[in-house]
């Protein structure tokens, strides 16, 4: 039984039945087809940064893909090659050092490759599909298929990857200056770090935004930032982040999720759907 709270960004749950972390693509599809003879339940894990992880045994097969296995990073050109468990954080710094540009928008987002691939990770200017050239995968049937941009569809954090599992990816940046990159880099940075608790245990937006609206805002005027549920609480900064205290538990962090939704679908008449997963 493995420890899965320290492998998410909020560092609430339990343990997993079963956990591993292949370091080659060759024993990742030996552990899902194991996985599948057995019947157990496989999830794919990477940063834990868009997830809630529920204060129980996780039952099943959790493959945790990190730097280790799948930490590719190189560039050909202005092409940028990037394993699924390689983090955003070190994805910019390695374009912006060389002055390519193209990513800085994603900046402050602590998710992986893999992980922000699959939910098209970004901010309201840029999506992390808008850079992407293609994706290497490993598809239900085992093998490894490399598709260019064209052949996958993206969405408001949606992708087409299905039961798919991202290895790796090749991004398309432009020339620039090392010196504005890295500038554009720190505003980012710091506008968001005006407008979100980046430095609390949160797993960003917990709603999806409704059509035509906002639900930082829902929460907002609903009266709800800053209320507590045990030791979880919506951020007093930015309405669609909860984040945990020293203490919390996930518990506390779903019964206000429960209560959030009440009180917004009351005052609004909007049932706001899930961003985050919930395991
Ligand atoms: N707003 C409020 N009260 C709040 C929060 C926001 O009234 O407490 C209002 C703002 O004043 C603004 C509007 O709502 O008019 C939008 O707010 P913001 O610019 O903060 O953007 P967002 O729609 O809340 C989205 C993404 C974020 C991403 C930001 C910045 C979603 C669910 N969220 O937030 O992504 O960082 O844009 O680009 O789409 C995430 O996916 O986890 C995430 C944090």
């Amino acid at each position: 039984h493995a420890q899965l709270a320290r492998m998410t960004t909020f560092q609430l749950g339990g343990v997993a039945e079963r956990l591993v972390q292949p370091s080659s693509i060759r024993e990742l599809a030996e552990t899902i087809a194991l996985g599948r003879r057995r019947g157990w339940p496989t999830r794919i894990l990477g940063h834990g940064s868009n997830l809630l992880l529920r204060d129980r045994v996780l039952p099943g097969l959790t493959i945790r893909l990190d730097r280790r296995g799948f930490g590719t990073l190189r560039a050909q050109g202005y092409e940028v090659t990037a394993g699924a468990g390689v983090s955003l954080s070190r994805l910019i710094g390695f374009c912006v050092g060389r002055g390519f540009h193209g990513l800085e928008g994603l900046v402050g987002i602590p998710a992986a490759v893999g992980g922000a691939l699959r939910n098209n990770a970004g901010g309201r200017d840029v999506t992390i599909a808008e850079r992407l050239s293609s994706v290497t995968l490993l598809n239900r049937d085992g093998d490894v298929v490399t598709l260019p941009r064209g052949e996958l569809s993206f969405g408001y954090r949606s992708s087409s990857f299905a039961e798919s599992v991202i290895l790796e990816a090749v991004f398309r940046l432009e020339r620039g200056v090392r010196e504005e990159a890295l500038q554009r880099c720190r505003d980012h940075f710091q506008r968001k770090r005006a407008d979100q608790p980046l430095a609390e245990r949160s797993a960003g937006c917990i709603f999806r935004n409704p059509p035509g609206d906002f639900a930082g805002r829902l929460v907002e005027t609903a009266g709800l930032k800053g209320l507590r549920i045990g030791r979880a609480e919506i951020s007093p900064l930015h309405g669609n982040f909860i984040v945990a205290h020293r203490g919390a538990r996930s518990d506390d962090v779903l019964r206000l999720i429960d209560h959030v939704r009440e009180r917004v679908a009351n005052v609004h008449g909007v049932w706001l759907e899930l961003e985050i997963e919930v395991w």
